[in-house]
């Protein structure tokens, strides 16, 4: 057994906006904390001091005329300090590491919703996490206009945002094609039900996670 390596969970969260899976990380988190797990809650682009910095960046209105392989490559930036200094560390220690955010929203924002190619997606991707997946990914699946409802409901408009409707179409539909490549990792999850029944949906996949493992 001494030899055994010390292996935490990675659990990403993934979703258009006003999707809820802000709230649903923060309440898995609070529950697997309850259960005496050591929780590390973090979210992209952020995490970090600097990644704050870039998350500033990307998300200022101000900032219209931002190219989108500009987008993709401090989306990367933010990511690749993030694992080195909070993800990397803490699944090494054997905690469980929770995203709000991760590899997948860059597919289908920049990749699906933006446009570029998603094969130098990929090539960056392999740079930036060398390999690291969510061990599971929680996809709240929602309809678009309903998910931008809600947000104007709590007055929240950053960059990405306020693009039109066209373009959370095909991040949705990005978001979908991702899920059915690799229906193992990704659990769709309908988001329209209610924030209660949707922790209870999420506490049975990670109940399930842990089984396994
Ligand atoms: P948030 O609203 O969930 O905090 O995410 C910030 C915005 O950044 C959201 O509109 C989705 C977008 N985003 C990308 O376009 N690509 C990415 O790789 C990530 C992580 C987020």
């Amino acid at each position: 057994m001494g030899d055994m390596v010390k292996k935490g969970i990675f659990i990403s969260f993934e979703g258009i906006e006003g999707s809820g899976k802000t709230i649903q990380a923060k309440l898995l988190d609070e529950f697997l904390r309850k259960k005496g797990y050591e929780v590390v809650l973090t979210e992209e682009p952020g995490g970090t001091t600097i990644g704050l910095k870039i998350r500033e960046l990307l998300l200022s209105v101000e900032h219209k005329g931002m190219t989108p392989v500009t987008e993709l490559m401090l989306y990367n930036a933010s990511r690749v300090q993030l694992i080195k200094e909070v993800i990397f560390p803490s699944i090494k220690k054997g905690d469980i590491v929770i995203t709000d955010r991760f590899n997948d929203s860059t597919v289908a924002y920049q990749g699906y919703g933006r446009g570029i190619e998603l094969n130098l997606i990929d090539s960056i991707d392999r740079i930036v996490t060398a390999g690291l997946k969510p061990d599971i990914t929680m996809l709240l699946d929602l309809d678009v206009e309903v998910g931008l409802k809600r947000n104007k409901g709590v007055n929240k408009a950053d960059r990405l945002e306020l693009e039109d409707i066209s373009f959370h179409k095909k991040v949705r539909d990005g978001y979908l094609e991702i899920a059915a490549k690799e229906p193992e990792r990704i659990k769709l999850i309908d988001a329209s039900k209610s924030i209660e029944e949707i922790h209870g949906k999420i506490v049975s996949i990670v109940s399930d996670l842990f089984l396994k493992i």
